[in-house]
């Protein structure tokens, strides 16, 4: 969507992940990791989104028909909350659905019908960020529901990120038509914190590299990084593979109770740089036999990102070159390792002895 937003996929962290609707999704929570981005350098590495998802509302609306915060989870209310994200140089997002009621079975109100209405409060509660979830739409078709709230939000004159959380699962698939509609969309069902859930999203998303681009990215779903059912090993793959896929880097672990390993993954520099070039390009697959993948970003400078990936349980060499990446012809090249940050020259071949679940990933420059 040009907006002007979202020149770079959308970096912040979104709560589902890891409280779901539980009872510790609350305003404390949110000020809490607000308190963390500053404090840890989160926001200094280039996160900026603090978002709620599901379960923040009550289940009516006012008799205004508007939207009301559960004063359980949220007694300040929303505004107060997203002036405090404010007020430490971050920004704030929310969820709703496109449908009469978003997905948690205790029915809260969804926004199809509602969009000018719901639209408008976001805005006067300085919302920066929305995403629209797809459950109960009644059948309407998506374009049609997604097009709306597009509309309504341009209308309210704030620049607010536009998340669609479609699911890749209706024809035509939304990565086909949201490019004019949304910041991003999803590519994918719900990720959970597993290996095989995790690649699965990678595979489905890593297919679609044609559709992104600056102000309009594939979403693979939320990281799972930091929530403990993956070794550190898998975390860093799924940090690079998102990095490379030009993926909204929205961190989804409690970071209250987050150890040195997680901050160092989720604060890796060079990895979050190629997620961020400003070139844009999501990395397409140069080659993936027998679960040995290998992808290449191109950067805004002309060098390469390369991910030698291990989809399998064992270690494994995993090898292309630079020519395969499209800047062959060079004398030599150097090879910077994104995650050890050694460096060393090649003439053209890259290759790496890769564990089982691991990804080296390399910078490569002529
Ligand atoms: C489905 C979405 O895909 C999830 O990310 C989450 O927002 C839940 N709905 C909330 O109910």
């Amino acid at each position: 969507l040009e907006n002007g937003l979202a020149r770079t996929p959308p970096m912040g962290f979104n709560n589902w992940n890891s409280t779901q609707c539980r009872p510790d999704f609350d305003e404390k929570m949110i000020k809490g990791i607000a308190d963390i981005f500053v404090a840890r350098g989160l926001r200094d590495a280039g996160y900026r989104y603090v978002n709620i998802d599901d379960c923040w509302a009550l289940p009516s609306r006012n008799a205004q028909g508007e939207l009301q915060p559960d004063p359980k989870r949220f007694p300040g209310g929303i505004k107060a909350l997203a002036d405090y994200v404010h007020s430490k140089g971050l920004k704030f997002g929310i969820y709703t659905s496109a449908g009469t009621k978003t997905c948690n079975t205790a029915g809260f109100p969804g926004g199809l019908g509602h969009e000018r209405q719901d639209a408008n409060l976001f805005a006067s509660w300085g919302v920066d960020y929305l995403k629209y979830d797809n459950c109960n739409n009644q059948g309407v078709d998506a374009r049609k529901r997604y097009k709306a709230m597009r509309d309504a939000l341009a209308k309210t004159g704030r620049e607010i990120v536009y998340s669609i959380c479609e699911w890749g699962r209706t024809d035509p698939k939304v990565w086909t038509w949201g490019e004019p509609v949304g910041n991003l969309w999803r590519t994918t069902g719900d990720i959970s914190d597993n290996w095989s859930s995790m690649i699965g999203k990678a595979k489905a998303n890593r297919v679609l590299a044609q559709y992104a681009g600056p102000g309009h990215w594939n979403d693979p779903d939320m990281l799972e990084v930091g929530n403990g059912g993956m070794t550190a090993t898998e975390y860093r793959t799924h940090f690079s593979l998102w990095a490379m896929m030009a993926a909204p880097l929205l961190i989804g672990s409690d970071l209250r109770k987050a150890g040195a390993e997680t901050f160092g993954i989720l604060e890796n520099a060079d990895i979050i740089a190629l997620d961020q070039d400003p070139l844009g390009r999501q990395a397409t697959v140069v080659s993936a036999e027998g679960g040995l993948v290998v992808y290449n970003k191109v950067l805004a400078d002309g060098s390469r990102a390369v991910a030698l990936s291990n989809e399998n349980t064992s270690t494994a060499t995993i090898g292309t070159t630079a020519a395969a990446l499209g800047i062959g012809g060079a004398p030599s090249y150097e090879l910077k390792d994104l995650w050890s940050k050694a460096t060393r020259t090649t003439t053209g071949k890259i290759s790496a002895s890769v564990p089982g679940h691991g990804t080296v990933v390399y910078r490569v420059t002529r």
